[in-house]
C-alpha cells in the first residue's frame, strides 16, 4: 500500500519551511542550554568556539542533511537506503531515530519545568505560595510527569495535524512571538544598573579556558542547538520543494539559531549578575550554580525581586521558553513519526499517538529520576549527535559523493556550480567536518580511559 500524500505531507511555502526548521533549531538548547554553558565554561571563550562549531561544522552538515532529505523524500532510515545500496547507512538513520526518541524523552521533562514556572510566577504574585512551591519543585516526580504529559499531548496534537496544517502553521505564529518577547526583555535588562558585569563576562574572552572539554561541550551544544546529527533535518528536507535553495535556507536557519542563542546569553548573563546584586546566590563554592538551577532558580529569584513587572517578565520568559521547546519537540517527534509512516505505513495520527505514548513512558521514568538527564545528554546529545553528523559527512563525501549532492542543490540554486560554494562545501564535508568531529570525540574518549 502506498503512503498517501496527506500522511507524508509537504511544506506550503518557503517561509513556512524556514520557520519550521528554525523552530526546530531554536529551543531549550538556545535559551536554557547555551547561556548556562557559556556561564560555566569561561564566558566568551565558549561563545567563540561555539560560533566556530556552528558555522564551520554545523552549517555544512545542515546543508548535507537537507540535501539527503530532499533527494530521497524519505525519513532518515529510508533516505540512506534509497540513495545507496550500502547496508550500513540505514543503521545511521536508525541511530538518529533512537537519539531523537531519547532526546525527546528528557526534553519534555525540562520543557514541562519551564511551562510550570510560567504558572509559578502567577501563583507567587497572588501569594499562593503552596501552589507556587509545588510547581518549582523540579524533583517532584508526579508533578514532572503530569506536565511532561501535557507537553507530549500538545506535540502529538500538532504532529497529527500534518506538515503544513500542523507543524508549519504552529511555528509560523510561535517564532515571531518568541523573538519579540526575547528582544523586549533584553532591552529592559540592559538598561538596569549593574548589568554591565554580566556583559563583560559574556563578551570578553579568557582564552586560557579553552581545552578539550570546552571544545567537546561547544560541539555538542552546536549540534543539539542546530538540531543536527539525528535526521531531523533529513526529515524536514524530505518535505521540501525542489525549487528551494538549500544552502540559502540552511544559512538562514544557522544564523537565526546562533542569533537567538547569542541573544539568550545577552539576557541571561546580565540577569545573573543583577540577581546577584539583589542577593541571589549564583555561585556555590566558587562554582556557578549548576545548569538546571541557573535558569529555574536564579531567574525566578530575579523576577520575584522586581515587583509587578517581574511577574509579567517571568510569565513571558517561561512561556517563551515553552513555545521554543514546543517547536523543537515537534521536530523531534516528527522523525520517528515519518519513519513509521514511510516504513510501516501507519497513518500520521496513529503513528504520532503510538510513538508519543511510547516516549512518554521514558519521560515519566525521567520525571521521577531527573538525574538521568545528565547521562542522556552525554550519550545521545554530546556523543550521539556529532557521531551522527560524522557519519552523514562520510556518507555524502565518500559514498553518495558530493557531486551528486551539488546536482540535487542545483534544482533550487541555478548557477551553483559557478560559485565558491561548490569548491568549499565538498572540502568541508569530506575533510574538515569529519576530522574535527573525530578529533573532538577522540580527545574525550581518550580522556575517559587514559
Ligand atoms: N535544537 C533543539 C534545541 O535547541 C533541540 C533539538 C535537537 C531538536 C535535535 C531537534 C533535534 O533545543
Amino acid at each position: 500500500m502506498a503512503v498517501s500524500t496527506t500522511d507524508r505531507g509537504s511544506w506550503n511555502s518557503k517561509l513556512g519551511f524556514i520557520l519550521a526548521a528554525a523552530g526546530s533549531a531554536v529551543g531549550l538548547g538556545n535559551i536554557w542550554g547555551f547561556p548556562t554553558q557559556v556561564a560555566s565554561n569561561g564566558g566568551a571563550a565558549f561563545l567563540i568556539i561555539y560560533l566556530l562549531c556552528s558555522f564551520l561544522i554545523g552549517f555544512p552538515v545542515m546543508v548535507a542533511e537537507l540535501t539527503i532529505g530532499r533527494n530521497s523524500g524519505k525519513n532518515p532510515v529510508g533516505a540512506f537506503r534509497s540513495i545507496s545500496s550500502n547496508k550500513f547507512f540505514p543503521l545511521v538513520g536508525l541511530w538518529g531515530v533512537i537519539c531523537g526518541v531519547m532526546i525527546l524523552s528528557f526534553y519534555t521533562v525540562i520543557a514541562g519545568w519551564a511551562f510550570g514556572y510560567a504558572f509559578e510566577e502567577i501563583f507567587f504574585a497572588m501569594g499562593m505560595d503552596g501552589a507556587a512551591n509545588w510547581l518549582t519543585d523540579t524533583g517532584n516526580g508526579v508533578k514532572n510527569a503530569i506536565i511532561a504529559s501535557v507537553f507530549m499531548l500538545a506535540t502529538v496534537k500538532i504532529i497529527s495535524g500534518g506538515v503544513s496544517d500542523g507543524i508549519e502553521k504552529a511555528t509560523k505564529t510561535m517564532m515571531p512571538l518568541l523573538i519579540g518577547i526575547l528582544v523586549i526583555m533584553i532591552v529592559y535588562v540592559l538598561f538596569q544598573p549593574g548589568s554591565s558585569v554580566g556583559i563583560r563576562e559574556y563578551l570578553l574572552p579568557d582564552f586560557s579556558k579553552i581545552n578539550a572539554e570546552l571544545i567537546f561541550a561547544a560541539m555538542g551544544q552546536a549540534f543539539f542547538s542546530l538540531s543536527l546529527g539525528m535526521g531531523a533535518l533529513i526529515t524536514y528536507g524530505s518535505y521540501l520543494n525542489k525549487k528551494e535553495n538549500i544552502p540559502q535556507a540552511a544559512a538562514f536557519v544557522t544564523l537565526t539559531d546562533v542569533t537567538i542563542a547569542f541573544l539568550a546569553g545577552l539576557l541571561i548573563l546580565p540577569s545573573m549578575y543583577l540577581a546577584q546584586a539583589n542577593g541571589v546566590e549564583i555561585f556555590q563554592d566558587g562554582q556557578l550554580v549548576e545548569s538546571t538551577t541557573l535558569v529555574f532558580d536564579v531567574l525566578p529569584a530575579l523576577f520575584h525581586s522586581m515587583g509587578a513587572i517581574g511577574t509579567v517578565f517571568g510569565v513571558a520568559f517561561f512561556l517563551l521558553l515553552s513555545l521554543a521547546a514546543l517547536t523543537s519537540t515537534i521536530s523531534l517527534l516528527e522523525v520517528p513519526v515519518s519513519y513509521a509512516i514511510d516504513e510501516f505505513e501507519l497513518t500520521r495520527g496513529k503513528a504520532a499517538a503510538r510513538i508519543g505514548s511510547g516516549i512518554l513512558v521514558i519521560s515519566i521514568l525521567i520525571s521521577f529520576f531527573p538525574s538521568l538527564i545528565d547521562y542522556f545528554i552525554i550519550i545521545f546529545n554530546n556523543i550521539g549527535l556529532p557521531l551522527g553528523g560524522f557519519m552523514i559527512c562520510v556518507f555524502i563525501g565518500y559514498f553518495w559523493k558530493t557531486e551528486n549532492a551539488i546536482n540535487e542543490m542545483e534544482y533550487g540554486f541555478a548557477g551553483i556550480k559557478q560559485t565558491l560554494f561548490t569548491t568549499v562545501w565538498p572540502f568541508f564535508v569530506k575533510f574538515i567536518c569529519p576530522a574535527a568531529i573525530l578529533y573532538t570525540l577522540g580527545q574525550i574518549l581518550y580522556g575517559l580511559f587514559f
